[in-house]
This record gives structure tokens, C-alpha cells and sequence, in this order.
């Protein structure tokens, strides 16, 4: 696809998996408008810093993504931003992500995943955009039996309150494209990872407390699972779904890396990348948590030629590297 025509907002752009993306279609020629209103989910300050890590990582290129601060839940806000920019394009993964959170404060992750993706869609319905895509969630599967967990699959019985406003924007987006025929993406992340992971991501925080030789937190015995996805994987998924969703109309993808690791493994996998042991307080399941995630990748692999590139270990690495590199920044 020839991106040099493309103006596309990216909210959450200042995010971990956002500011991932804003560089990844800067770099393919677009222009970006990065909107995100500095949640305070976690800190400011690493979220300025994703910023400017794609600046520096941009170059002579960085004038290609423009970032604004405002809150996607702001109707009138987001209607004139739409009027007076008219994006051809829209990558939606501004959230309140999280499960256990969720659980906390039901009433703000409903505001602003499901009224706040409703508010992008009508903006961008009205204002003739040409595709929407948006992060759904691994979690939207719950704790269904039958693994992998396919598009296909029943998601009837979500288990947290984040769990079901991802169902509900999958739902309303398919409401934009049989009223309208604006063709929407809803992308069905399993648990990413690699530089610039959320700080309250296991990996995230077991990486920083396993190197200090501080204790960590395992819930359960460690025989949950996560089908954990390296970053740039999904990212080349979340391109793909934008160039191919004209073709679809609405569509979901599950976006996995189809091999699921225990925690224990998990855990393991950090000891050796750090080159320390960690020292484990064992704590009861916390409620919300699904016990697996597991994902066909065959719709996504046949339909968005999406593969896994990069192992966990591997991954894990990575992140570690990156993690030692900002350090001396390092803020939460
Ligand atoms: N990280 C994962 O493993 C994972 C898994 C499944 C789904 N997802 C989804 O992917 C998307 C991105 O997740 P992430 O891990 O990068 O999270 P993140 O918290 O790093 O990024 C989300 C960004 O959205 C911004 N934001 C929140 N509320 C906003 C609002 N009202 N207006 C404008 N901006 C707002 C935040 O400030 C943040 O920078 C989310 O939709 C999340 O639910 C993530």
C-alpha cells in the first residue's frame, strides 16, 4: 500500500503498543496524528519518553507524526478534530487496558473504551473515513475450554469488566459497517510484549524486580498460560489489517503468537535473560484472570499473511536490552 496518502490518527500514540505503530506507519510514508491524553494509568513521564524514543528513532522523518493531548471521550472535541484534519484512516488502541483494574472502577473502563470507541466511530463515520481499525483483546475469550481459541469461537461469557467493553466495541463496530460501510478492523491481541511493554505487565515488572533481587508476586501455582506476542509482530498485524480491511468490511483477527508459556516458564525465562533467580511469594488467583490463552493465527495467517517472527526467549531479550538501555531514565 502507498501510505504517502494516508493520514492517520493513532490514538493512544503515546502508549506502548501506539507508539509502536505511529513509527511503524510513519516510517512507511504516512502522516500521523497521534492523540492521547496522558492517562493516568501509568506515568506521564514513560509515556513521553515512547514519544520521544520515536522521534529519535524517526530522524530526519520525525515531523511525520504530530502528537495531540485530548481525551478520545470528549464528543465535540473529537468531531471538530475529525472535521478539520479528515483522516483517511483510523488505528484505534487508546484504552483503559487491564484486567484486574477493571474490576475496580467498571463505570470509567465503559466510559472510555466503549462510549469513547463509539465517539471515534461516529467521527469517523461523518466525516468519510475510509477504514477503522481498533485493538480488541485476547480476553474477550474468557475462560472458554476448547483451545486455540478461534475467531469463530463462542465469546459470550467474558470474565472481567474489560473483558466485555472489547466485546462490546467488536459489536458496535460491526453496527458502523452494515448502517454505513465503513469497513472496521477489531484486532484480538494476545498479552504483547518486548521494549516499551505497560509497566503493569508481568514481563514489564518481573524483568525490573527479578534484576533488582527483589521478590515477585506469582498468583496461582504457575501453570496459567499466556500466548504472549512480541511487538513487532503485532504491529505488522495491525498494518496488514489496515491495508486488507477494505477487502473485508468487518472483520476480527486474532493477533497471537500461538505457543503459550506457563508463568513458571515465564519466570524462568527471565531468570535466564537477567542472569538472576528470582525469589517467589506464591499468592492465591487473582479474579479476572483467565487461567489460558491459546490463538489460531490460521485467519490471520491465510487472510493477513500475519506469522510469528520472534520467539519468547528472544523476545524476552529484547526487552532486557532495552530495559538496561533507558534505565537511567527509567521512572514507575
Ligand atoms: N498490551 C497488551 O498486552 C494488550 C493485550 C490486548 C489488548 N490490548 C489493547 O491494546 C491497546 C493498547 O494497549 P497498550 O498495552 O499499548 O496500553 P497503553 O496503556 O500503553 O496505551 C494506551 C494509551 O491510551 C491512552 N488513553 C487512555 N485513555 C485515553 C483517553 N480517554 N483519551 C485519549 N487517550 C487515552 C493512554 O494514555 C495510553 O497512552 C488497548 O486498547 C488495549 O486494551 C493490549
Amino acid at each position: 500500500m502507498d501510505y504517502t496518502d494516508q493520514k492517520i490518527l493513532v490514538t493512544g500514540a503515546a502508549g506502548f503498543i501506539g507508539s509502536h505503530t505511529a513509527e511503524a506507519l510513519a516510517r512507511a510514508g504516512a502522516r500521523v496524528v497521534g492523540l492521547d491524553n496522558y492517562d493516568s494509568f501509568y506515568a506521564r513521564e514513560i509515556k513521553e519518553r515512547n514519544s520521544a524514543e520515536v522521534r529519535e528513532a524517526l530522524g530526519g522523518h520525525a515531523e511525520r507524526v504530530r502528537y495531540i493531548e485530548n481525551d478520545l471521550t470528549d464528543a465535540p472535541a473529537m468531531q471538530s478534530l475529525f472535521e478539520r484534519e479528515r483522516f483517511t484512516g483510523v488505528v484505534h488502541l487508546a484504552a483503559r487496558a487491564g484486567v484486574r483494574p477493571s474490576i475496580e472502577q467498571p463505570a470509567l473502563y465503559a466510559r472510555v473504551n466503549m462510549n469513547g470507541s463509539t465517539i471515534l466511530l461516529e467521527a469517523a463515520r461523518s466525516t468519510g473515513v475510509q477504514r477503522f481499525v481498533q485493538a480488541s483483546s485476547s480476553s474477550v475469550y474468557g475462560n472458554n475450554e476448547k483451545v486455540p481459541f478461534s475467531e469463530s469461537d463462542d465469546v459470550n461469557e467474558p470474565i472481567s469488566p474489560y473483558a466485555a467493553t472489547k466485546r462490546a466495541v467488536e459489536l458496535i463496530a460491526h453496527t458502523y459497517w452494515h448502517l454505513y460501510k465503513m469497513p472496521v478492523a477489531s484486532l484480538r491481541f494476545f498479552t504483547v510484549f518486548g521494549p516499551r511493554q505497560r509497566p503493569d505487565l508481568a514481563i514489564s515488572k518481573f524483568i525490573r524486580l527479578i534484576s533488582a533481587g527483589q521478590r515477585i508476586p506469582m498468583f496461582g501455582d504457575g501453570s496459567s498460560s499466556r500466548d504472549y506476542t512480541y511487538i513487532e509482530d503485532i504491529v505488522a498485524g495491525v498494518l496488514a489489517a489496515y491495508e486488507r480491511i477494505e477487502q473485508h468490511g468487518c472483520r476480527i483477527w486474532n493477533l497471537g503468537g500461538s505457543d503459550p508459556v506457563t508463568l513458571r516458564e515465564m519466570i524462568a525465562t527471565i531468570e535466564r535473560v537477567v542472569g538472576r533467580k528470582a525469589n517467589i511469594d506464591q499468592l492465591p488467583m487473582q479474579a479476572g484472570d483467565v487461567e489460558r490463552t491459546f490463538a489460531d493465527t490460521s485467519r490471520s495467517a491465510q487472510e493477513l499473511d500475519y506469522k510469528v517472527t520472534t520467539t519468547f526467549e528472544e523476545g524476552v531479550r529484547k526487552q532486557w536490552e532495552w530495559v538496561q538501555r533507558v534505565e537511567d531514565v527509567a521512572v514507575g
